[in-house]
């Protein structure tokens, strides 16, 4: 029985230091939660029994030092096996902060005017994924499965398979993979690097059919492989790539309802918020979610629908993610004067059109705001998934409408939703107004149907989905090999 090694940037924990001492925080991201629910079915489901132990690769956003003396102080508990990667600090300010998200980012979310094209930037890439290797390579015992996640790691599969020909490789990308014309703006030895790197591994997945065919293009136009349908043919070995749309852990989500600390928040939202109906967004401050859209959107509304005054409350979240770039800390000042400008022009003496809130929000407030929300605001301007999305929609009890961007990946299985183009600032406006107006038999029609898809393809089905396609891919290359 073989280790499944589960390799990402991040580990799933941040540590901060305070004055009373180290405190660590583990995350809750759609990766964490698939593994959680995994590890959880041990006993009584025999894929979670498969692996002979997990572990997760990842670097983390503290000192070696203080990981240390967390680990010392037992402040670091999982039911996994913990590897951690210390890239230095400029080393990794380059790989972070430069080629993965001043490059990869911007280029896969359709901002190609934000792309900056360092070479310094792109080494630095290189020599991070190279420590990621270094280290996997130290751990790795034949019949390990190893699992590589997203965009800040597209070199990595290529760089294990030349060390570990034989190893069972997999990579699944979190962001969307742009179209061919996007994607080869990208200076040639640069995008070829990354299309090889990806060609490492036995199967790529990606969310959605419209990424698995971007990058079966591009890999075609650019490293000029042979493919038929999704299956790729480069280097004597074959590869994979499909779709795997991630999706949440649902039950927690539906079950947060019965839940009496979030049942406390919630009735004290009811109660503040009697005589509103709620508008409710939440998104890490980036240019990606379309914050400036979605405000001018609620402008208009406001202006079109004069009736919702004083009767409609938006409630933004807005969570602080890379305030080191100033692409992300310039866009906060700006959506910080949206939201003046339009309290200022609207707000009465008893009422106030938008609460806004930079913060971090705790598991229970998030799932209170859930419930609470008479229609819950989604308007990216790309996204990979969006599991906000999907987490808004299995939180409702018996009401709720859900406007969603077409540019979302979530976009192609909610098709109940209200599905606007972010951009027609005039069309999300009338949205809200038709989400508001829309009779309770209607909404509860139109979340049934996309709950149970929700149910159905959990994030346990979706981490299922993929590694039962991985090994088969495995067996398909040992045939070859015969
Ligand atoms: C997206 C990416 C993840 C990333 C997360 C948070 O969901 O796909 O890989 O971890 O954003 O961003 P951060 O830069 O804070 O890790």
């Amino acid at each position: 029985m073989g280790r499944l090694i589960i390799i990402s940037n991040r580990l799933p924990f941040s540590i901060d230091k305070t004055g009373e001492g180290l405190i660590v925080r583990q995350s809750s991201g759609g990766l964490v939660s698939a593994l959680k629910s995994f590890f959880e079915r041990r006993g009584t489901d025999s894929f979670a029994n498969q692996y002979s132990e997990e572990i997760w690769v990842g670097s983390v956003d503290s000192t070696e030092e203080d990981w240390r003396s967390a680990e010392a102080e037992g402040l670091i508990d999982a039911d996994f096996i913990i590897e951690p990667i210390f890239p230095p600090p400029a080393l990794y300010n380059g790989y972070y902060t430069g080629f993965s998200n001043s490059a990869i980012w911007p280029l896969f979310h359709y901002f190609p005017t934000l792309v900056e094209y360092k070479k310094e930037y792109f080494e630095a890439y290189l020599k991070v994924n190279q420590l990621f290797a270094d280290k996997i390579a130290s751990i790795y015992e034949p019949g390990d499965v190893i699992w590589v996640h997203d965009y800040q790691l597209m070199l990595l599969p290529n760089m294990l398979r030349q060390r570990m020909p034989e190893a069972s490789i997999g990579f699944f990308l979190h962001i969307p993979f742009p179209s061919y014309e996007i994607f080869r703006l990208m200076p040639s030895d640069w995008k070829r690097a990354l299309l090889e790197g990806l060609l490492g591994a036995d199967l790529v997945g990606f969310h959605t059919y419209d990424y698995v065919q971007h990058f079966v293009q591009s890999a075609k136009m650019i490293v000029k492989v042979e493919s038929q349908f999704n299956t790729i043919y480069y280097n004597n070995r074959v590869v994979k790539a499909d779709q795997f749309p991630i999706g949440i852990d649902y039950e927690k989500f539906r079950d947060a309802s019965l839940d009496e600390t979030v049942v406390g928040i919630s009735s004290a939202l009811e109660e503040k918020f009697y005589d509103q109906k709620i508008l409710f967004s939440v998104d890490r401050l980036d240019y990606t979610k379309g914050l400036e859209h979605r405000l001018e959107s609620f402008e208009i509304f406001l202006a079109l629908y004069p009736e919702w005054r004083e009767r409609v409350v938006f409630i933004l979240n807005v969570i602080p993610s890379r305030d080191s770039i100033p692409t992300y800390n310039e866009r906060r000042k700006l959506i910080e004067e949206r939201v003046s400008t339009i309290n200022g022009k609207y707000s009465t003496l008893q009422w106030q059109p938008l609460i806004y809130r930079y913060n971090h929000l705790s598991f229970d407030e998030l799932c209170a705001l859930y419930q609470v929300a008479d229609v819950a605001l989604i308007t990216p301007l790309r996204d990979g998934m969006n599991l906000v999305a999907k987490e808004y929609i299995a939180s409702c009890i018996d009401k709720g409408v859900l406007i969603l961007s077409e540019l979302t990946g979530a976009a192609s299985e909610l098709n109940e939703a209200l599905i606007v183009n972010p951009t027609d600032t005039t069309e999300v406006a009338n949205a809200i107004n038709q989400a508001l107006i829309m009779p309770l038999m209607e909404q509860r029609s139109r979340l049934s149907y996309m709950q149970r898809r929700l149910a159905e393809y959990d994030v346990l089905r979706w981490l299922k989905d993929f590694l039962e396609q991985l090994s088969a891919s495995k067996k398909d290359q040992d045939a070859l090999r015969i």
